[in-house]
């Protein structure tokens, strides 16, 4: 029997697991399949407001899905849209707003904010979100703290009476099993739904994940145009390769997406610690299946 927990009954999905919103670019074919398998499939805010309302357009309305904004990036009327149409309106970076969640609220959806340390959890509370996200060091992409991942959801759980996802290097399923014995009603994972059919990323740099460990990946803050300071975990060939070309390339934070023409070797090649389990690219059913099922 799947763990029913306060994730699951909030979201009436079958499994306590959450898509990781991954900004950038439209996924909602990613997003549709991940709720279709039994988890809660993320659209991503981080896009022109017109391509979320397509995105948000892709997906059955009886398919429940959240969206992810990121702050630096955030249009406000283009949440207020979003909470008016899906079930859960989710925030990245700077300080819990209690404004944002006031909106989010107004709009129907429930609110969630990503923390990287305890201190932030507590603010995400304060403000009065329904769910806090507590990330690791591990994590893929932009990564907030510097804690690993269990040691603050057991931190975080412990301090906070709302609902905590886990995220940051969920690739298996027996660390998953630790996050949730922990407390936390789901966990969250990014890095490995990168690989599957239905994801947004170019197939290159699938084939990197594929053949990385997460001694592989590096945390840096190097790929900063337009989001400086902000550190993020990603292959550590990707940041060799960009070097090598010099002091003209230009390190802006996108991710190749499948349409990617130039080098995608310079790129950012996200990835989190959980990488060691991106073993081939297998559709999202089968990586919902294999994440919940402990051999
Ligand atoms: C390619 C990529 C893009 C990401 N973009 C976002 C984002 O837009 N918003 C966000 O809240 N988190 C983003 N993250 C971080 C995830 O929310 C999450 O913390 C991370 O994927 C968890 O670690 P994992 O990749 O090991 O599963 C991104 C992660 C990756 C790998």
């Amino acid at each position: 029997m799947p763990p029913d927990t306060a994730f699951t009954r909030m979201f009436g999905c079958r499994y306590p697991l959450q898509l990781a919103g991954m900004g950038g670019f439209p996924s909602p074919e990613l997003a549709v399949a991940v709720s279709a398998a039994g988890g809660l499939g993320m659209l991503s805010g981080a896009l022109q407001p017109r391509d979320l309302e397509r995105q948000l357009d892709a997906v059955p309305p009886e398919v429940p899905v959240g969206v992810s904004f990121l702050m630096p990036f955030l249009d406000v009327g283009a949440a207020e849209d979003a909470a008016g149409r899906c079930a859960l309106v989710e925030f990245f970076w700077d300080e819990p707003s209690p404004q944002l969640v006031d909106l989010v609220h107004a709009g129907g959806a429930r609110c969630s904010w990503q923390v990287g340390s305890l201190d932030e959890a507590l603010a995400a509370v304060d403000a009065g979100c329904d769910l806090v996200v507590a990330q690791g060091v591990e994590a893929g992409g932009h990564v907030r703290g510097t804690t690993p991942a269990l040691e603050l959801v057991a931190a975080v759980c412990d301090a906070i009476d709302v609902p905590v996802v886990a995220a940051g290097g969920f690739g298996d399923a027996k660390r998953i099993a630790s996050a949730l014995g922990l407390g936390s009603a789901a966990v969250r994972v990014g890095t490995r739904f990168l690989a599957a059919t239905e994801s947004a990323a170019h197939p290159d740099y699938i084939d990197r994940l594929v053949g990385a460990n997460a001694d592989d990946t590096v945390l840096t803050t190097a790929f900063g145009i337009g989001w400086p300071d902000a550190p993020h975990r990603l292959l550590r060939s990707c940041l060799e390769a960009a070097e090598a070309l010099g002091p003209t390339h230009a390190w802006t934070p996108d991710w190749p997406a499948a349409d990617y023409v130039g080098d995608v070797e310079a790129r950012p090649l996200y990835a989190g610690m959980s990488v060691d389990f991106v073993t081939k690219r297998q559709s999202a059913a089968e990586i919902v299946a294999e994440l919940m099922t402990e051999s």
